[in-house]
């Protein structure tokens, strides 16, 4: 637990190149396939944000060697014992629960204790019980935890598609235990994240046979064994597109290193409507915003779609634009815990259901703010930067979780944030 306090002051123009931390959401899920084997792992361009340390705890708790240097995991699960992923480490992070399919393929028992709500909304675990069922996994419910077991994995045509579109989570999941099922899984309505398809490059590097992975089908042919793998982890689009609605928030010449345009397709066409110009270079992103944004619609969709996790920085851009706008949440329709706070600092955003209309400002003013979550907590550093006075970011583990030295980085840009750290 942090209590230091981030002192946020009107910034910018942001002038300058910000380099990307590796994809956290990424590198959890490819943390947990390393338990696919019993030989060495070495994954590198791992950012150092506490959801990784959380899981480089699970992992050591089922048994599993784990070192972390610089930006490099290197983890040897030889024949680990456990089976069981704790409350206290799991409550952390809802992401824990992409170790029971690999737990399931390679030692045929998993306990994982049962995640519960969460600040974003419901987050059900629906989809991932019933794919891995499909595959003969069986599951009872004990004590807060899922118990499973499954004596052999088979190969089978699994659909997972739900309420609110595909689930990444639950893609990985089933991915990773049809690695070592015996026979042929499908895969219908998967989920299309870059950070799915990073998965499935590392599990191809590891020996899996996978095809089709980027789109909505994943076909899966099952092996005996998978081996270590050397794999570097792609960069992170959500901190892309953070740093990208900053300098289009405060104006700018900023170039995004490292950053994909085909990771980021909604998000350019979105700030290119708003009158934000996005340039692709080779390996980057130029943004360059001169003026006040026009108010654009947004909706959020799984990938290719708008991402939710940009959802709260792009109503804190919107809160400044020219005009009114619609920000429409299709994947999370509870994420809106950030309207009160953005509000707080003069904005005028009204939540009608899962949308927000968010009628723009000419300024915004400093407040003492909380983060909700973790890209809530991005939303109200960017709105600090552009607000009068001083904004007082308080509630930093969120903002940890998830972003690698995040004021450091934009300060190196043109920012004026400093940490106030409690002894
Ligand atoms: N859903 C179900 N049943 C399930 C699983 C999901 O109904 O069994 C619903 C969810 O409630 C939600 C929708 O499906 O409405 C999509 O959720 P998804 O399963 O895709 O989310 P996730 O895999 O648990 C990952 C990211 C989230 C990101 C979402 C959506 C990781 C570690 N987390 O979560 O990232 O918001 O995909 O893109 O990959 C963040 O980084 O701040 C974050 C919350």
């Amino acid at each position: 637990m942090t209590t230091d306090t981030l002192l946020i002051r009107r910034s910018g123009p942001l002038h300058g190149t910000a380099s990307l931390s590796g994809a956290k959401n990424a590198a959890l899920p490819i943390m947990a396939a390393c338990l696919l084997t019993e030989e060495p792992s070495l994954i590198e361009n791992v950012p150092r944000v506490t959801d990784v340390l959380s899981m480089v705890d699970i992992l050591r708790r089922l048994g599993v060697e784990v070192t972390f240097a610089a930006d490099r995991l290197s983890i040897t699960p030889g024949g680990f014992r456990g089976a069981v992923a704790p409350y206290e480490l799991v409550s952390r992070m809802r992401a824990s629960i992409c170790v029971l399919g690999p737990l399931l393929a390679r030692q045929g028992t998993a306990q994982v204790s049962m995640p519960g709500g969460c600040v974003i909304g419901p987050r059900p675990i629906d989809l991932h019980l019933k794919g891995l069922a499909t595959l003969g996994a069986t599951f009872a419910i004990e004590h807060g935890y899922i118990v499973g077991t499954a004596a052999e994995l088979r190969g089978s045509r699994v659909h997972l598609g739900g309420a609110f579109g595909s689930s990444v989570l639950a893609t990985a999941n089933v991915m990773m235990a049809a690695t070592l099922a015996k026979g042929v899984t499908t895969i219908e309505q998967a989920a299309c994240e870059p950070e799915v398809v990073d998965l499935a490059n590392c599990l191809v590097a590891m020996g899996a046979r996978i095809e089709g992975h980027g789109g909505p089908i994943i076909r899966v042919e099952g092996v005996s064994r998978l081996r270590g793998v050397r794999y570097r982890i792609i960069p992170d689009r959500i901190e892309a597109g953070t740093f990208m609605i900053a300098a289009a928030m405060v104006g700018g010449d900023l170039t995004i290193d490292g950053a994909r345009a085909e990771h980021l397709g909604a998000v350019i066409d979105r700030l290119s409507e708003a009158t934000v110009a996005i340039e692709k270079r080779n390996t980057a992103l130029r943004v360059r915003a001169s003026q006040p944004p026009q108010a654009v619609d947004v909706t959020t969709l799984p990938f290719p779609g708008f991402p939710t996790d940009l959802q709260a920085q792009m109503m804190a851009l919107m809160a400044v634009a020219r005009g009114v706008s619609v920000l429409t949440e299709k994947v999370y329709p509870e994420r809106f815990m950030h309207i009160a706070e953005l509000n707080r600092m003069g904005a005028s955003i009204v939540r009608e259901g899962s949308s927000a209309i968010v009628k723009g400002v000419e300024r915004l003013s400093g407040a003492p703010v909380t983060g909700s979550d973790l890209r809530a907590s991005a939303a109200l550093v960017l709105a600090g930067m552009a607000a009068d006075n001083q904004t007082e970011l308080t509630g930093l583990d969120h903002l940890e979780r998830g972003y690698q030295h995040l004021e450091e980085r934009l300060v190196r840009v043109g920012a004026n944030i400093q940490r106030l750290s409690q002894p």
